[in-house]
Formats: structure tokens, sequence, C-alpha cells
């Protein structure tokens, strides 16, 4: 019988319900615990989802029955834990950005490499079934030589959602804004694409918010090194905002996606199964999913696939698909991204 995965989570604010709720969906997880700093929150969070709550992170991880711990606590404090689940023997699952500097993500690689425990990041859009079905068809190869790529977030957040979050459009923690916390789905969906990226030039500002210190309004030109051309622009200034949009083009074809739909599947080599996947998938979105909402049309199926992703390399004894490397490459292309603004500079990728 295949092993079942005790879970612990950090973090009970947004996205640790849908974690619990992606947890209570998989056959083979069970949570067992919570644990938030804030004074409460950890106990109403357990009592919603049938579990114990914590306050303290070390009390927490001193338990036996967790195996497996995920991170959803605000992005800059992701390391610290995900450190400290490696020293207690504790696979670990953090939410995106793995954090918000290279040095500290190298850290958390680090410690669990040493551990010998396994270390994933949450990209849950990669599991969308219009994701998958357009990386396969690069993977295919149908896009002939890559010649262009498009990451756009066009989307809004009111003064509110800066203003009551504490953490939220702060360099320290948030470690940025439209591209670190909202964008960085897009982004990491164009790379995993596309390709490496080589380099890039690009322009930030705050437009449209007050008291942030981070940008709301990015556009970026970049380089992969494939040697095709792309952008990424990714604003929360744009209101009421619209539908996050993927493209891939070739010499071959060209996909486009909206938000959780495709708007674009054209390829030379037209097989029957396209013009099957224009009659499912191909219906622009009639309203914006997120867009100006955080949790408006979340579900917890990207990440139920990405924890059962996960818990199977762990059944298996190899890295998970998304690992720390895997998790790191957006940062490194949103810190690039903010390098290049700050300098005026062409910034190359190492
Ligand atoms: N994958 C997605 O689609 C998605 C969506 C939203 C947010 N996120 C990510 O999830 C993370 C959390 O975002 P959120 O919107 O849920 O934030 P939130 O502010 O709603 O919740 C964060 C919770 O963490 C607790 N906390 C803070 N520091 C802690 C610590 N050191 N130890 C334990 N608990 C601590 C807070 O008390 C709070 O309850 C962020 O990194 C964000 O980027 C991912």
């Amino acid at each position: 019988m295949a092993k079942k995965y005790g879970f612990g989570i950090v973090g009970a604010g947004m996205i640790g319900a849908y974690h619990a709720e992606a947890v209570r969906q998989l056959p083979n997880a069970e949570l067992k615990a919570v644990c938030d700093t804030a004074p409460g929150a950890a106990e109403k969070f357990g009592e919603k989802c049938g579990c114990r709550g914590y306050g303290s992170l070390d009390e927490f991880l001193s338990r036996d029955d967790i195996d497996v711990i995920t991170v959803a606590t605000p992005s800059g404090t992701h390391a610290e834990i995900a450190i400290a689940a490696a020293k207690h023997g504790k696979h670990c699952i953090a939410e995106k950005p793995l954090d918000i500097t290279l040095e500290r993500i190298d850290a958390v690689i680090e410690a669990h490499e040493k551990a010998g425990t396994k270390l994933g990041g949450i990209f849950n859009y990669r599991y969308m079934p219009t994701a998958k079905l357009f990386k396969q068809a690069v993977e295919q190869g149908r896009f002939g030589k890559l010649t262009f790529g498009l990451a756009y977030g066009p989307w809004w957040r009111d003064q509110a959602y800066y203003d009551k979050g504490g953490w939220r459009g702060t360099w320290q923690i948030d470690g940025g804004g439209a591209l670190m916390n909202q964008g960085i789905h897009t982004i990491d969906l164009l790379q995993w694409l596309m390709g490496p990226v080589k380099r890039v030039t690009a322009f930030c500002k705050c437009l449209a918010h007050e008291r942030i210190e981070v940008e709301d309004t990015a556009t970026a030109t970049v380089e992969f090194e494939n040697g095709a051309l792309g952008t990424v622009a990714c604003t929360t200034s744009m209101w009421p905002g619209h539908f996050r949009m993927v493209e891939v083009s070739g010499t071959n074809g060209t996909a486009a996606m909206a938000d959780q739909e495709f708007f674009f599947w054209q390829f030379r080599d037209e097989s029957p199964v396209d013009q099957e996947i224009r009659e499912k998938y191909l219906k622009f979105p009639a309203v914006s999913v997120g867009a100006s909402n955080p949790s408006a049309g979340l579900t917890a199926d990207g990440h139920r696939e990405n924890f059962a992703d996960f818990l199977k390399a762990v059944d298996e004894g190899r890295r998970p698909p998304i690992d720390g490397i895997e998790a790191r490459k957006a940062v490194q292309i949103i810190l690039a991204i903010y390098e290049s603004a700050r300098t005026g500079r062409t910034v190359e990728l190492k």
C-alpha cells in the first residue's frame, strides 16, 4: 500500500487554506498540524481543519507524525522555515517565491541537500490542463524555431490590499511587487516553455499606489538562451485588470493562453487533436480570473497536483519536478529585471 504522508502547514493565512484543501483532497496525505506566529491564528485554523495549532515552529516541527511541511507564510520568511524543516528531517514544499534572494534560496537548497530531505517549490499554474498541453507542444518541437514569448500580467490591486497586509509592498518581506508577488507565475510559465533567459533590459515604476516601496508596473525585454526574444509586462496598476497571458511563437506555430484557456492554437503540422483542443479550450474568458482580487477564481486543484507530484517523487526517491533549482529560476529572472531597472543597464543572467 502507498505510504500516507503526514502534513503540517506553516502559515494560516489566505493561501494556507488552499494548502489544507489540497491536502484534504489527496488520498496519500493527511493534515496533522498547523503553525502560525500570529496569536490565536493557528488554533482557529486548526479547529476548522480538525488538527492541532501551534504558535511555536520548534514544537510543531518536533512532531514525529509530520513528514512534509508546506510553507505559506510571507515570501521573505520562507528560507528560515524551510531550513528549520530540513534540520528536523522534514520534507518541505514552499510557496512561490521560494524566497526573495538567490542567497537565501541557495541556503535552503543546501540545507535540504545536506539533510537528505526533499525540497519542492509551488507553481500551481504549471498544473493547469492548458499549461500541460502547452508544454507538451514545446517538447514535441511543434513551434519550430522559437522566436518570441510573452508573459503578460495586467492586474489591479487596490491601495487597501497593500495597506492591510503589513508585509505586502515591502522589499524586505514581499521582495518586490507586481513581478515578485503576482507576475512570478506568468514569468515562470514563460521560462518553463521558452527555456532559460540570457539577459534582460527593464523598466519598473510605482504609478498607482502610495506607501509601497516596490513596483506596481514593470516591463522588460528578454533574450532567451536559444536566441528568441520576449516581453514581460506585469502590473498591479491597471484597473480593473484582465487576463494573464502567455504566448509562445515560432516559425511553425503559435499558442497563446489567457488565464486558464487558450485564445490561439495553430501549427503548420495540424493534427486532429488540435481541433479537439480548440473546441475544448478556445473560449476567450468572458471575465478575468483574479485580475483584481487575489483569491477570486483560485481553486486548490493546482496545489493538489503540485503536492501529488512532489509525493510521487518522494515515493520514488527522486527529485520533485519543481525542486529548489526549478523554483529558483523565475526569482533569478525577476531579480535581474529589478537590477536592470535600477541601473539602466542590460543584465546578464549567470
Ligand atoms: N501559489 C499561489 O497561487 C499563491 C497565492 C497567494 C499567495 N501565495 C504566496 O503565499 C505566501 C503567503 O501569502 P498569503 O496571501 O497567504 O499571506 P497572508 O498574509 O494571508 O498569510 C500569511 C500567514 O503567515 C503567518 N506568518 C507570518 N510569519 C510567520 C512565521 N515566521 N511563522 C509562522 N507563521 C507566520 C501570518 O500570521 C499569516 O497568518 C506568499 O509567499 C505568497 O506569495 C501564493
